[in-house]
């Protein structure tokens, strides 16, 4: 036995020396095959029982000897691969604190949203309030208060997306007018901004675009005050001699009604590719609120008279931006964003 106990001392020691360059699991192995509850050193304990009485305590404390020595190894060996470990871990996993930081990406406010934003600073700056109405309204709103009744011509100058007979998503941010005149009485000066729908799709116009409506109805309001007040619109959000000029044109809810252009902030009105060569930019239609609107929400229209104007958010990013197709402000590809630095 004591031989027996000498063979596995020296196996041991030969062992571990091995696996000092391997890994935690080779050692528990190893552990295993002499610690275990099989093992070689477990097998010494219970061959006890063959020694001869009077030999038995020498033997027992050879056995118990060698296993405290055993262990002692054992657990040396384990702590030694632990640390060798953790020291490849931290090698492995080493953060340079001197090199360059890598910046995180910042996003940038949408071209259309940057217009709006202007728009509302400059109207707000006037003493505008702000009205936002819904995206799915009511034919009464969108049409029929503003003076369009169901087989009004007028209807199809806006090709109008029907949800059921009576509700469609707002083809205007008309609508926002009487939503705002049957709530308040004058004086009222709101700016009503909004997503409008539309069944249209080519460079200049999209199913879904964004509207700026602005009304206006105090006692002894005219043309006049549209015109001067959307010349400093002009001044604000283009250049400071940029002008506006009105032609008559036609909506059933204002009267008389315009088409503004502003002279053309690239050339200033000599003619160039972005104003076609005319030296002016349509930019709005406007008008004298009709007397049947005024009525429609309870206004007397022999006391008070208003203005309106509405106008596309694409259509002056396009303007102010030159961007010649609107699908471009859809397409969200971030090197035309990135461009927008706000
Ligand atoms: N709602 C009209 C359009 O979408 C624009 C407009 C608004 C015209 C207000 C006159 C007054 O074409």
């Amino acid at each position: 036995m004591k031989e027996n106990i000498e063979r596995i001392r020296s196996e041991i020691a030969a062992g571990i020396e091995a696996v000092k360059g391997g890994t935690r699991q080779e050692l528990f192995e190893l552990k295993m095959k002499y610690l275990g509850k099989t093992g070689e050193i477990s097998a010494l304990s219970k061959g006890m029982r063959d020694v001869p009485a009077e030999e038995r305590p020498a033997m027992g404390k050879l056995v118990s000897e060698v296993r405290a020595w055993a262990e002692e190894q054992f657990s040396a060996t384990e702590e030694l691969l632990k640390q060798k470990e953790l020291e490849a871990r931290y090698k492995s996993e080493r953060v340079d604190v001197t090199m360059p930081a890598r910046f995180a990406e910042t996003g940038t406010l949408h071209p259309v949203s940057i217009v709006k934003k202007e728009i509302i600073e400059c109207f707000a700056g006037l003493g505008f309030e702000i009205y936002e109405g819904p995206e799915i309204e009511k034919d009464y709103y969108n049409f029929q208060a503003l003076n369009i009744p169901a087989d009004h011509p007028a209807r199809d100058m806006q090709d109008t997306f029907f949800i059921t007979g009576e509700y469609l998503l707002r083809s205007q941010t008309s609508s926002g007018q009487i939503r705002v005149m049957e709530n308040k009485k004058p004086p009222i000066k709101v700016l009503s901004p909004g997503r409008v729908y539309r069944s249209d799709s080519d460079a200049t116009h999209s199913p879904m675009f964004h509207q700026m409506e602005g009304l206006v109805v105090d006692k002894g309001i005219t043309l006049c005050d549209l015109k001067g007040l959307l010349d400093e619109f002009a001044r604000r959000m283009f250049t400071s001699e940029t002008k506006t000029r009105l032609r008559p044109s036609y909506f059933p809810f204002t009267e008389p009604s315009v088409e503004v252009d502003l002279s053309c902030h690239n050339c200033g009105g000599k003619g160039c590719r972005i104003c076609k060569g005319t030296g002016w930019i349509e930019i709005l239609g406007a008008g004298v609120v009709n007397r049947r609107v005024l009525e429609n929400c309870g206004i007397d229209p022999d006391v008070y008279t208003g203005f309106a104007f509405g106008m596309g958010l694409e259509r002056i990013a396009m303007i102010k931006y030159g961007v010649n197709d609107m699908r471009y402000l859809f397409e969200n590809d971030v090197r035309l964003l990135k461009q927008f630095k706000d």
